[in-house]
């Protein structure tokens, strides 16, 4: 893994280049020791941990995005906005971390 440090706490992680990815499609790294679930959707990409906190499943097991850009863990049904983490409904009281994503020369970058 590529790491680009930008200061002594953030830095860029690069997990893939987009044109090697679908719309749609969602990838899962893990970084750093953080499990990240990066999906690409029409409008562009978004990053998010991969774990919901009600009970510790992973969320890359989804059945979909919906349209308003939420998913929904298959365990309990917890719906998070991939926006911005937010918890819409569901037994979870805690959102999803969001990763800043910024693309680069067509790849895709995660900071941490
Ligand atoms: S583990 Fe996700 S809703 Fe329970």
């Amino acid at each position: 893994m590529l790491l680009n440090p930008l200061s002594a706490k953030n830095f860029m992680v690069k997990l893939y280049r987009i044109d090697e990815v679908k719309i749609r499609e969602k990838k899962r790294f893990k970084v750093e020791g953080e499990e990240v679930l990066a999906i690409r959707l029409k409008d562009g990409l978004y990053a998010v941990e991969n774990m919901c906190l009600h009970a510790g499943c992973q969320l890359s097991f989804y059945e979909g995005v919906r349209e308003d850009k939420r998913i929904v863990c298959t365990c309990h049904g917890t719906a998070f906005y991939l926006n911005d983490g937010r918890v819409v409904e569901g037994p979870a009281q805690t959102p999803l971390k969001v990763y800043s994503v910024k693309v680069t020369k067509g790849e895709l970058h995660v900071e941490l």
